[in-house]
């Protein structure tokens, strides 16, 4: 098999916080975290505030460092690239935050926004920079007027569209679309969905999507990779996802969550307990204060990610 695109190997993460009145604390946001993308395919990362998604897409970008394990990029370890090879790493891999009004430039107009990643990795020609940029913007379905206009003259829909864009002056290999929606209302939230459904297709796009929400997940992912306190606890292609067993912490998402794809009769329960802190790590399996299924061994082992089949992987002693 073709190497993937990106792949994480056994990544922990620590980082320390002083809170007032108490001594400096270390915990983990990461814990032993494995994943691959493959090309043309979109891995959904789900999970609750604070289960370290965002750090785990920080990593795969190379903007934070992991106190173990390795980041692959087409099966080289990025600490390992040459000079170009790492140039070229970080021109193909792009990324597109929640709030785009933070991560784009507010003093540069649109037209210097498209044309900085291109100048930096591809060429310094304007003039073919210019066309290119109007090629990625009609992709995503702005008309060209916008190059000229600065992002807070634009809606958040827009600011969006332009963040998109960006990520594909470059014509990159990976995306890593961290909450890419969570900022818009709904209506604006399906159309990025679908630009981003329409892109995957069209360019054999692959992408790291994180998300708090499960019909967002659903909606682009192939697999789904659902994080608790740091660590995986199911990985699931998304084909036999609706048909399968899973993980109670998935269970209760999946239960929670207003999703027209699930089935009906899994609308009636809540999200359960409070989203436990890495601060405050439970003993054994991390999600056993909040489980209905627990036994006494839960709070005494911590379960191993298992195979389930070739397309399913579950954390818990109970499946
Ligand atoms: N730079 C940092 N310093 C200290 N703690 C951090 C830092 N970045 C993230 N954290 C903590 O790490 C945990 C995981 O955060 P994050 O990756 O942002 O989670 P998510 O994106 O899933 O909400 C949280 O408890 C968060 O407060
Ligand atoms: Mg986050």
């Amino acid at each position: 098999m073709d190497n993937a695109v990106v792949e994480v190997k056994n990544i922990w993460k620590s980082y320390e916080i002083k809170r007032w009145g108490f001594k400096k604390q270390s915990f983990y946001a990461l814990m032993d975290v494995s994943l691959a993308v493959f090309k043309g395919e979109t891995v959904g990362v789900l999970g609750e505030s604070g289960c370290g998604k965002t750090t785990l897409g920080k990593i795969i970008l190379d903007l934070e460092k992991p106190d173990k394990g390795d980041v692959l990029w087409f099966g080289k370890d990025i600490k390992r690239l040459s000079k170009k090879e790492y140039r070229k790493f970080r021109a193909k891999i792009q990324a597109v935050f929640q709030d785009p009004y933070f991560s784009l430039n507010p003093r540069y107009k649109v037209a210097d926004i498209l044309l900085e990643p291109y100048f930096i990795n591809i060429e310094k020609n304007k003039r073919r920079g210019l066309e290119k940029a109007e090629e990625v913007l009609s992709l995503v379905g702005l008309r060209k007027e916008v190059l000229n206009k600065y992002p807070h003259a634009l809606s958040g829909g827009e600011r969006q569209r332009v963040a998109l864009a960006r990520a594909l002056m470059v014509s990159p290999s990976l995306i890593v679309l961290d909450e890419p929606t969570s900022a818009l209302d709904t209506t604006l939230a399906g159309q990025i969905l679908e630009l981003l459904k329409d892109f995957k297709l069209k360019f054999h796009l692959s992408y790291l999507l994180i998300s708090h929400s499960l019909p967002v997940i659903i909606y682009l992912s192939d697999w789904i990779v659902v994080m608790y306190l740091g660590r995986i606890v199911e990985v699931c292609k998304k084909d036999i996802f609706f048909k399968s067993v899973h993980h109670p912490y998935t269970l209760m998402l999946l239960n929670a969550s207003p999703d027209p794809f699930s089935p009906k009769n899994l609308f009636s329960k809540k999200v359960r307990g409070e989203v436990a802190s890495a601060l405050f790590r439970p003993s054994g399996c991390e999600f056993h204060p909040r489980c209905e299924e627990r036994e006494k061994f839960c709070s005494e082992k911590i379960p191993q990610l298992r195979k389930i089949n070739d397309f399913h992987y579950i954390s818990c002693f109970k499946r």
